[in-house]
């Protein structure tokens, strides 16, 4: 089982992410999805969550009274009882970059919560008092965590038993360990040919160790290109 939250400015970003095979299916399994919206749990005018940086500059900063008002209130537990419960990743370029590994390691972490940043990003004691870990998707800049959320939340789900239906499968896809690791080798289906693009003739041999032999050397090359 996977409790799964996710803390937001933007809770409506999320709507259609249920809808979507392979989390719709998980929801009805192993996946305990939230979405919460941090503006619900401040108290401040107009239930702000961000303010001006100190030392100056452009942009707002998401508060941490605020994001801990959220975590305490979406839990109803103090923050120290929360973070010994769930593993809390604060959505950073900055953070741990996110891979297969990575994937797999959180689908099976039991509980986990995602902060979605927005605006100059976080507090940093955000990342250093809230937070158990940051997350990155890679060396580039987004407006907001929500993409970034839903990209791990697509990722784990399918490492959830019942996600993917029985033509599928998360094991030998690209990067897994039954790959080793290895980009996964080239797909073909009907027409045989198309444009005068043809099928490799191995695929049509019906020799399932040369297949296999073929596969194993195309990964090896790397053959997405
Ligand atoms: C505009 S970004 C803030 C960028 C920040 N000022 C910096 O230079 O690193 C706002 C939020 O988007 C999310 N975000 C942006 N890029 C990301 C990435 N590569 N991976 C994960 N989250 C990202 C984070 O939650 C971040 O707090």
């Amino acid at each position: 089982m996977l409790s799964l939250d996710i803390l937001t400015l933007f809770p409506a970003w999320f709507d259609w992410l249920g809808d979507e095979r392979h989390i719709k299916n998980a929801l009805d399994g192993e996946l305990a999805l939230g979405i919460h919206d941090m503006r619900t749990y401040s108290d401040l005018p107009h239930h702000a969550v961000d303010d001006t940086p100190y030392g100056g500059g452009a942009g707002m900063v998401v508060r941490v009274d605020t994001t801990v008002a959220a975590v305490e209130g979406v839990y109803g537990q103090p923050l120290d009882d929360v973070r010994k419960q769930r593993r809390i990743i604060a959505l950073d370029a900055r953070g741990r970059q996110f891979d297969d590994a990575y994937s797999r390691e959180l689908a099976g972490a039991g509980a986990i919560t995602l902060l979605c940043g927005r605006y100059e990003g976080f507090d940093q004691r955000v990342l250093d008092h809230v937070a158990t870990e940051t997350l990155s998707l890679g060396p580039y800049i987004l407006a907001g965590g929500e993409v970034a959320a839903m990209v791990v939340v697509d990722a784990v789900t399918r490492h959830l038993p019942g996600a993917l239906g029985h033509d599928e499968s998360a094991e030998e896809e690209s990067f897994a360990p039954a790959l080793d690791g290895l980009p996964e080798y080239p797909h073909y289906t009907r027409p045989l040919e198309f444009r005068g693009w043809e099928v490799p003739e191995i695929l049509r041999s019906g020799d399932h160790r040369r297949i296999a032999a073929w596969r194993r050397e195309q990964s090896e090359r790397g053959s997405a290109s």
